[in-house]
């Protein structure tokens, strides 16, 4: 039984959580595969409202173990905070499981994250970031200094790589932001208490991963983020550190590619993005505004307002390519209710010229002026649809126009946040 992959196919926030969420149900295994707790994931049950950064949003499903694998970024501080507030709710958190080979997070990245984003301010490119830590931590993984889930458990040796991690940090650091942390020993103190608690959780989950695999059972892979913020093929600096697109999900788990055969992109009926960079059907007007304040479109971490867009055929083509999205779900069609027409851009003018590929130059990008398909909107409340067929005509034609734009076929759309609140149109996995 191969594997099934869900993507965010924007900038983050298309609502995968609450598809991953439903579709855990069937699985035996839910693997989260990169980010770290800068992402934020809102899952609704009936009256229950559970906010997830890191945890798999499969937890909900307890006879499906969770996993949180080696393409991961961990800051253990924040991990089990939002694991005892699961407990809290009455939610087990028993069948998670941890990389051991997924990367650390430490204060220092998060003090390194925030220096980098006072020195791109002076230069005019601030990111936006989460302030996480992210970026740092993938940084150290790749400049082969990084602290993984394995060293924790290690008390010999955690102490001298934590000082080896902090002596490179006092060169990057204004010294008021370096005095700020603790000292070595402190930090391993704390950190091997972190491993302590975490130990009966930490394995090597290729190996789980590939296991279950092996005997034929459903294994869902969770993106974080959205394919916009892929760092190879995003909006290029205004990224995160990651690959959330369907490659990261091979080398973050450590599974062949061939055993992932549904590849399931999450996108909304509009776009919306948090943080800096090109956004060419941004509405910086009150159209913007009704989604925004419809939808209540604000950052599940940072309570940033989200800024809000027409739907971009053109950017959606080009990400169901890159990740060969064999379905595509379109969330929160019910927020589109309301309005007299409704747009999706087929196309870019720049500089007189029209594209309908999506550029790397972000100078391009910020002078794009989207093409678009102007359809009839409707006024109906969509969110008791149980259907396709009854949505409203108009509805129905927006949705085959996005399957025309993209040319990937829609198995589902949804509307409105509740697990059962999503349609399918065509079975998903
Ligand atoms: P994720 O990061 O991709 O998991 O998405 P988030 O949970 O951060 O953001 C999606 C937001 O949209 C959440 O507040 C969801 O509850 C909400 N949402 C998801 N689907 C729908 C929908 O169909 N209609 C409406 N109105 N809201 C939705
Ligand atoms: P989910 O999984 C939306 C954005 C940040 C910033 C950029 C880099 O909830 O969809 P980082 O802290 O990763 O270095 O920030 O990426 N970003 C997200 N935006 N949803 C997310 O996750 C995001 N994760 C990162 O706002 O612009
Ligand atoms: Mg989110």
């Amino acid at each position: 039984m191969p594997a099934a992959v869900v993507i965010g196919s924007q900038w983050g926030d298309e609502g995968k959580g609450k598809i991953i969420d439903r579709l855990s149900q069937s699985a035996q295994m839910t693997v989260r595969y990169s980010g770290g707790d800068n992402a934020g994931h809102s899952i609704v049950v009936g009256n229950q409202n559970i906010a997830l950064r890191l945890v798999p949003s499969g937890i909900l499903n307890h006879d499906a173990l969770c996993v949180i694998s080696n393409g991961t970024v961990i800051n253990p501080t924040t991990l089990l905070e939002e694991i005892k507030t699961l407990n809290q709710l009455g939610i087990p958190t028993d069948h998670l499981r941890i990389s051991d080979r997924a990367h650390v997070i430490f204060p220092y990245h998060i003090l390194q994250d925030q220096q980098q984003e006072i020195d791109r301010a002076k230069n005019g490119e601030k990111i936006g970031t989460t302030n996480k830590g992210i970026g740092p931590a993938y940084m150290d993984k790749m400049q082969r200094i990084g602290i993984r889930m394995v060293d924790l458990l290690e008390p010999e040796t955690l102490e001298s790589k934590i000082e080896f991690n902090l002596q490179q940090k006092k060169r990057l650091l204004d010294a008021e932001l370096f005095e700020q942390l603790p000292s070595a020993h402190e930090l391993a103190n704390q950190y091997l208490e972190f491993g302590k608690t975490l130990k009966p959780l930490i394995t090597d989950t290729s190996y789980l991963i590939n296991e279950e695999l092996h005997q034929e059972n459903k294994v869902l892979l969770e993106g974080a983020q959205g394919s916009m913020l892929d760092i190879d093929h995003g909006t290029y600096p205004f990224v995160t550190s990651s690959n959330p697109t369907a490659g990261g999900a091979s080398t973050g788990t450590g599974i062949g590619p061939k055993s992932v055969d549904h590849i399931i992109g999450v996108c909304k009926a509009y776009v919306s993005r948090v943080g800096a960079g090109p956004f060419p059907t941004e509405q910086l007007n009150s159209i913007g505004d009704q989604i925004r304040e419809t939808a209540h479109e604000y950052g599940t971490v940072t309570h940033r307002p989200r800024r809000i867009g027409w739907f971009d055929g053109v950017l959606l083509k080009y990400v169901s390519q890159l990740n060969g999205f064999t379905d595509l779900v379109v969330n929160c069609l019910d927020v589109l209710s309301g309005f007299e027409t409704v747009k999706i851009s087929t196309g870019y003018e720049v500089n007189g010229n029209k594209i309908n590929y999506y550029p790397a130059s972000d100078n391009l990008l910020e002078q794009a002026q989207p093409i678009y398909r102007e359809l009839p909107g409707w006024s109906e409340d969509l969110t008791q649809i149980k259907s396709f067929d009854e949505l409203p005509l108009n509805a129905q034609k927006f949705l085959h126009a996005i399957e025309e734009v993209t040319e990937t076929r829609i198995s589902a759309f949804s509307v409105g946040p509740d697990r059962e609140q999503t349609v399918e149109v065509n079975q998903i996995w």
